[in-house]
Order: C-alpha cells, then sequence, then structure tokens
C-alpha cells in the first residue's frame, strides 16, 4: 500500500517515478456511473482509481466533525493548513482517505457530507490543497497509469490527459440511480428529496466560479441515460484502445 501525504508542496512523493502517470479522465455529474465504470476501466487497464469527489468529502467530513462552516472560506482555509490527510492507493482498484490519521469510508458517503463537499469544493483555496495530492497521485513506484474521476480532471488537474471522457445522463434518471444507490446503503429517502439535493449540488458545481462542473474541449461526451454500464465501458475502451493506437 502506497501513502500520500496531501501537502501545499506540489514535490512528487519521495520514491515517485519522474513520468507523470499515463491517465484517462472521467468527468460529470453525479448519478451518470462514473465511479462505477471508472473502477471497470481501471481494472480493466491495471491502471490506479483515483476518486477525486472522496478527498471532498473528506475536508467536508472534517468540516462537520470538527463544527466549522464548510461555506466559510477561511474556516476551510485553515482546516486544510491543519489537517493531515492520506491517499493511499494499493493494488486493485480502491483508494484509501485517511483525515488526522483515522480511516474514512463509509463516513463520506452521507448526505451530510454531500451536500457540505459540494460546498468546500466552491472554495479556491480548497481545490488548490487538494490539486498536488491528485496530480501527484499516480507518480507513486508501481502505478502504471490512473483513471481519474471527478468533476474537473480534464479541465484542471490533468489537462493534458490523452484521453477524456465526459458523462452525462438525464437528471431523471440520475436522480434514479442515486436514490438506488442511497437504498443499497440501507439510506433510502424520499425520492422527490434526493432529487432536489442532487440538482441544488450539480447546481452549485456547474455554476462556480472556481473549477465549474465542464467538458473539456477535447473530451469524448457520452450520455449514459440509455446504456448499460457495459456498454459505456465498452465504448471508452474503444476510444482508449483507438488513441493508444494512434500513439504507437
Ligand atoms: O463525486 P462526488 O459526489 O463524490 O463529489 C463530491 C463533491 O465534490 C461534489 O459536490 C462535487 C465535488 N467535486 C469537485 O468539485 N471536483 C472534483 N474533482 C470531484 C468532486
Amino acid at each position: 500500500m502506497n501513502t500520500i501525504p496531501a501537502s501545499s508542496d506540489a514535490k512528487p512523493p519521495q520514491g515517485a517515478g519522474k513520468t507523470p502517470p499515463l491517465v484517462v479522465t472521467i468527468d460529470g455529474p453525479s448519478g451518470v456511473g462514473k465511479s462505477t465504470v471508472a473502477r471497470l476501466i481501471a481494472s480493466r487497464l491495471g491502471y490506479t482509481y483515483l476518486d477525486s469527489g472522496a478527498l471532498y468529502r473528506a475536508v467536508a467530513w472534517k468540516a462537520l466533525a470538527t463544527g466549522a462552516d464548510p461555506a466559510e472560506p477561511g474556516a476551510m482555509q485553515r482546516l486544510c493548513g491543519e489537517t493531515a490527510l492520506n491517499v493511499s492507493s494499493g493494488a486493485g482498484a480502491e483508494m484509501g482517505v485517511a483525515v488526522d490519521g483515522r480511516a474514512l469510508a463509509a463516513e463520506l458517503r452521507t448526505p451530510a457530507v454531500s451536500r457540505a463537499a459540494s460546498q468546500v469544493a466552491a472554495l479556491p483555496d480548497v481545490r488548490a490543497w487538494l490539486l498536488p495530492v491528485q496530480q501527484n497521485f499516480g507518480r507513486l513506484p508501481g502505478v502504471r497509469g490512473v483513471v481519474a474521476e471527478g468533476r474537473d480532471m480534464g479541465t484542471r488537474v490533468f489537462p493534458g490527459a490523452p484521453v477524456k471522457f465526459f458523462l452525462e445522463a438525464e437528471p431523471q434518471e440520475r436522480a434514479r440511480r442515486r436514490h438506488e444507490e442511497l437504498a443499497a446503503s440501507g439510506r433510502a429517502a424520499d425520492p422527490a428529496e434526493t432529487r432536489r439535493e442532487m440538482e441544488a449540488r450539480d447546481g452549485r458545481d456547474r455554476t462556480r466560479e472556481a473549477a465549474p462542473l465542464t467538458a473539456a474541449p477535447d473530451a469524448v461526451l457520452i450520455d449514459s441515460s440509455r446504456l448499460t454500464v457495459e456498454e459505456v465501458v465498452e465504448r471508452m475502451m474503444r476510444v482508449i484502445e483507438r488513441t493508444a493506437a494512434a500513439q504507437r
């Protein structure tokens, strides 16, 4: 298991290779199936999966745990400065996140953390603090490449990535999937409320000034509304293989 401590210093982690990792980016709003396909693509390629949303969720979790206001720029800047964030990547596609030595998983997936994550994600200082953590992910020995999933992977974090995707789906379908996800994790909520929450979050993510959710000009757009997970993965794999062949 490799661990990358977060810091504002943009140097690669100790023992890192010199060459930046090969990166496939997958951006899009919530409920389009990004995480599922990103995990599958990572495992097909033998790459490491970067769940960038989990980093914003980790900051949000600490804000809630300490009673700090996730929408307050000064408080969040201080909080980042006082936080030891460790990101680990092992064999397989899962990424681990620890805040001040405490490993977090299910704690990051509550509706309260989802809401607060979209608030901290609008703050430029938080985004700047997390930028090197994401860019250094994958520079660890043994990591061949990264499948990076989030909102600004193709536009800000890895603008030079050779393969970029932007996944979309109709709002109704995204709300349905989000509801199923919550129900599967034992947190069934009112479907109308789930949709309202999701739309509020996405509205914030798309309209914020700092790195708003938008497709990179060179991203391949895929609408997953009427596609199965396997069909989305197949389309992506065809694009990845075509790009790899063109580069040989
Ligand atoms: O993908 P997710 O639901 O775990 O993301 C949580 C929040 O973080 C969401 O409101 C969008 C934000 N986010 C972001 O602004 N940039 C990223 N690269 C990833 C997530």
